[in-house]
């Protein structure tokens, strides 16, 4: 059985059922209340160029320009979310304050239109970094970010934690031995990854724990400034807690 690329990733994310899902939340929920917390404390600068990667159906982009951001480049691998995203900005009434690219975030060279533009900050929301498969490769995204930044520029990045919860860590410990035993999905890269389908679509995810995104972070030339668990952040309602799980923030700095 073959293992998950980032071909299956992306046509993952394009396929009918994840496109609805992803723009349904792009028009209805916006910024969860702890993504406005934490980009009001750290990208105080509305006016400064910042890059979101990952961006889906405009979901935190447009939240963004709602929140009068105005220099604003985001991007995705996954044509079908941009051009949900392309329309929703458009029918939102923005002008020239997001454009919105092409892109693989494990290689932003092949990105022309992004040139030698050093952004202010970078932002990779919703989990979006663990959904590269293998570790390497969401490293060299992690590189990516720092590379087109400027010195000082904040990074934003949600990862789910799998030792957070007791129930987490039981599943996980199961996990380990279906991995020490050879029985696990042979569509898996590592452990610590899931490959799951429901009603919205098929995801693929890597479930870190806190240890691994320090040392990537260090190892791709972040520092590290804080983390806290989404609840500790804000209480969400309920539909941002319906439409995603609890999941842990972090800031970084280049
Ligand atoms: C969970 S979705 C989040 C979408 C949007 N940011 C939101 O919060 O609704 C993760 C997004 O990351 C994108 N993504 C995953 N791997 C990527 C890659 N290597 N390069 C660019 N985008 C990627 C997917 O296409 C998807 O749109």
């Amino acid at each position: 059985m073959r293992k998950i690329s980032s071909e299956t990733v992306r046509a993952d994310f394009n396929d009918p059922l994840a496109v609805v899902h992803y723009t349904r939340a792009a028009h209805f929920l916006g910024l969860w209340e702890s993504e406005r917390i934490l980009i009001e404390r750290h990208f105080p600068d509305r006016t400064a160029p910042l890059l979101e990667a990952g961006c889906g159906a405009g979901r935190a982009s447009v939240g963004l320009w709602q929140q009068g951001y105005t220099n604003l480049t985001a991007f995705d691998f996954a044509e079908e979310l941009l051009d949900q995203a392309r329309s929703l900005a458009a029918n939102r009434g923005v002008k020239n304050e997001i454009t919105f690219l092409s892109a693989d975030a494990t290689d932003l060279t092949k990105c022309h239109p992004l040139g030698d533009t050093l952004f202010s900050g970078a932002l990779f929301l919703f989990n979006g970094l663990m959904q590269i498969p293998g570790r390497a490769n969401r490293q060299m995204a992690l590189r990516e970010l720092h590379r087109v930044c400027a010195s000082g520029a904040p990074l934003l990045v949600t990862t789910h934690d799998r030792d957070y919860s007791p129930v987490e860590r039981a599943m996980w410990r199961l996990e380990t031995l279906r991995w020490e035993r050879g029985d696990q999905d042979p569509r898996l890269v590592e452990f610590g990854d899931r490959y799951f389908a429901d009603e919205h679509g098929r995801t693929f995810m890597h479930l870190p724990d806190r240890a691994e995104i320090l040392a990537d972070l260090a190892a791709t030339g972040w520092t590290h400034e804080f983390d806290a668990m989404r609840a500790e952040i804000a209480r969400e309602s309920d539909a941002v807690r319906d439409f995603s799980d609890e999941c842990r923030f972090w800031v970084a700095r280049k």
